[in-house]
């Protein structure tokens, strides 16, 4: 692979972190506000006493929060993923790592990833390559097995997250179109790490349908994260970084499909019909957004651009966010009688407006006890 190649990776890398700082969310919601948790008047809980340990792919995490994956290949995400992986190792959450292609390419990389373990010797923290990686793209060989060891062990991994960026890769200008073959090569990685390292197949903001949640299931992955719409919108960031280049095409593509994607609230649901576990990711910017999400039959909530944002400005920032969603979080659960967040999955909530009524377009259930 060329030096061009890879210093490319790495540039884009680093533009990601400075556009995901703008104006780069969808301007549809995800449409929490469509989903109603039933206020408990006569709750019983000690609020100092709710509990919000979690179990996850055989793990209990202090609360059911992941950091996802985010940043690496390039050194302005070294001290980014130190403060992130400190705050997992704090607060005990899980955290994912940036795609690690440029790793790969560039092994002098490997450090930036590295960190993570270094600063998090406990937590749950997953490697990342992107599906795009798995299969032949022009010139680039697909990800061997002796690659995807590399990824679990430059940061000793308890999990490996596939990420399905598809949304992304049509509007970057340099993207990978390719998407024949994925899920048979997906289903190749899942075979070969075996019991050794379970797999998360991830989408990043456009979500996932009943039949994708299906498909990728059925390549027997253990876990899968919605990535769902209403959140950061990969379109918008590709989109501003093709505006930048003087490409209008991708830059009026970016705008075109911005608001592209299933809501996360409706891909959780549809997801949560196949029984893996679900993190639910993509436009949570609150506290309650989890709450909501978790009683939805999410097994965890995924926070990414938020905190992004804190990690930049540092360790003290990024502590003070997560506590407020910490505490925003247990507040919804005491609310809703719910000393647990096994409690909170099963806790009434209403299903209402377009949430209600795309459910319904998609075949979908309001109730997670109606899916099969
Ligand atoms: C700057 C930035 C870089 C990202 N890079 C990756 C990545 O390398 N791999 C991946 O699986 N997801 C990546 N994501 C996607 C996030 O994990 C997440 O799915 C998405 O941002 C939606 O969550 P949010 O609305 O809370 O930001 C990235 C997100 C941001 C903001």
């Amino acid at each position: 692979m060329s030096d061009e190649f890879e210093a490319a990776i790495e540039s884009r890398k680093q533009e990601h972190l400075w556009y995901a700082q703008g104006d780069v969310e969808a301007h549809t919601s995800a449409g929490w506000s469509d989903i109603e948790l039933v206020h408990q008047a006569v709750p019983e809980i000690d609020f100092e006493s709710i509990d919000l340990s979690t179990e996850f792919l055989g793990r209990t995490l202090k609360a059911p929060l992941v950091l996802p994956g985010m940043t690496g290949g390039h050194t302005d995400a070294i001290e980014i993923n130190v403060n992130l992986a400190r705050a997992a190792e704090r607060y005990g959450l899980a955290m994912g790592v940036g795609s690690q292609r440029a790793a790969l390419r560039a092994p002098a990389l490997a450090g930036t990833y590295a960190v993570a373990r270094d600063e998090a010797p406990n937590a749950f923290l997953m490697a990342n390559i992107g599906a795009p990686q798995l299969i032949q793209q022009g010139e680039e060989d697909p990800v061997s097995e002796s690659d995807v060891d590399e990824l679990i062990s430059m940061i000793d991994a308890d999990a490996l997250a596939v990420h399905f960026n598809w949304l992304e890769e049509l509007v970057q200008p340099e993207g990978n179109r390719n998407a024949v073959g994925c899920i048979d090569a997906l289903a190749h990685v899942v075979k070969y790490l075996g019991a050794r390292t379970p797999v998360v197949a991830k989408e990043t903001g456009a979500g996932l349908s009943r039949e994708a949640a299906d498909q990728l299931v059925a390549a027997r992955v253990a876990a899968l994260d919605v990535g769902g719409k209403g959140g950061t919108s990969f379109a918008a960031v590709e989109g501003q970084r093709a505006a930048a280049r003087g490409d209008s095409l991708r830059a009026k593509l970016g705008e075109v499909y911005r608001d592209w994607g299933l809501p996360t609230p409706v891909s959780i649901i549809a997801a949560a019909s196949t029984g893996v576990p679900i993190i639910a990711t993509g436009g949570i910017r609150s506290g309650l957004d989890a709450a909501k999400a978790l009683a939805l039959g999410a097994s965890l909530v995924g926070v990414a651009r938020p905190m992004l944002q804190a990690a930049i400005k540092g360790e003290n920032a990024l502590a003070a966010v997560i506590e407020t969603y910490l505490t925003e979080l247990a507040t919804g659960m005491f609310l809703t009688g719910s000393a647990t967040v096994a409690d909170l999955r099963g806790s009434p909530r209403a299903v209402l407006g377009t949430t209600a009524q795309r459910l319904q377009a998609l075949g979908l259930p309001t109730d997670i006890a109606g899916s099969r």
